[in-house]
């Protein structure tokens, strides 16, 4: 009989698991054991320890309800979203503008809206117009394409987090021309800070971090053929702009609303053009959104 101690321990676990049938799972698995037991030697993890990290888990996961994922504000936090963003871009077989987070507060039943109209309910705020093409990665237009934009307003505040959660606000579902324009209208949004009412927020202080995250537009546009694209825009004169508490910044998301454009649909408001570039669908392209509508999550986790 083999003798279990800390160095035998992590074979004796994987033999056990070997009969795992799924060949994805026994890698995922084997592999995140052989993590785990390396991190807790590393730091010669106490039982104490343990149990706080085990509380912690637990209070993420109670904290999440139909309108509100802990966990995907965990995975934010640490990284690990923009990580699994990254490794995603790096499947594509062609450039396409870079994902960034999706993020705890889309809503997968955004309203329809015609190109040109406003997003936001109420027109308080700084006025601001958003427009470009979606296009393929040589700059081909994709005509038709589905145009998802969610935002918080002027004064960084999601709808989820201020209305009663039938009420949507500040997003909206447009369709791009036959020439792959798109141009819709908004009001400038607000940076704000992540959620901070629950245990990530304790971990966030006791990192001693900001909280923040800058001001930012979400979109998921998407075409039959193309790799869905969750992507943000961010604005340059952001204070945070460098300091992202979920890492979602990337310099060729940066950018800021231009005065008197001519090109603008809305020449008289600032507007600010950006061209997405989708890259083509491969065959092995699964979905590329780190996250979903959170009711989405809890529904499927109850499910099980
Ligand atoms: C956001 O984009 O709104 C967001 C993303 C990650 C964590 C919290 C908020
Ligand atoms: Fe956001």
């Amino acid at each position: 009989m083999l003798a279990i101690d800390e160095k035998t321990i992590t074979d004796a676990a994987l033999e056990q698991m070997s009969t795992t049938r799924d060949p994805r799972l026994k890698q995922v698995m084997e592999c995140l054991v052989k993590h785990l037991h390396a991190f807790a030697r590393e730091i010669d993890l106490t039982p104490e320890e343990w149990i706080e990290g085990i509380k912690f888990l637990t209070a993420v996961g109670q904290k999440c309800t139909p309108y509100r994922q802990e966990f995907i504000l965990l995975s934010d936090t640490l990284g690990m979203s923009s990580l699994v963003n990254a490794l995603h871009d790096r499947r594509a077989t062609e450039a396409g503008t870079k994902t960034s987070l999706l993020g705890p507060f889309y809503r997968q039943d955004s309203p329809q809206r015609k190109l040109g109209e406003s997003i936001a309910a109420d027109p308080k705020g700084k006025e601001i117009c958003i427009y470009g093409r979606v296009t393929d990665s040589a700059g081909q237009p994709i005509p038709n394409a589905s145009v998802q934009i969610w935002q918080t307003d002027d004064e960084g505040v999601y709808d989820l987090q201020r209305n009663d959660p039938s009420v949507m606000d500040l997003r909206g579902w447009y369709h791009g021309d036959a020439a792959g324009n798109y141009n819709l209208r908004t009001v400038r949004p607000l940076g704000y800070m992540i959620p901070m009412d629950g245990p990530v927020g304790d971990m966030i202080r006791a990192q001693g971090r900001h909280g923040y995250r800058p001001a930012h537009i979400h979109f998921l546009i998407g075409a039959p053929g193309y790799r869905e694209l969750v992507t943000a825009l961010y604005l340059k004169t952001d204070e945070h702009i460098d300091s992202d508490t979920v890492f979602g910044v990337t310099e060729t998301l940066v950018t800021e609303t231009a005065a008197n454009d001519p090109a603008s649909p809305f020449p008289k408001l600032p507007s600010i053009r950006f061209d997405f570039k989708l890259a083509k669908a491969t065959e092995v392209d699964a979905s590329g959104r780190v996250g979903a509508d959170p009711s989405q999550i809890t529904k499927s986790a109850v499910s099980h």
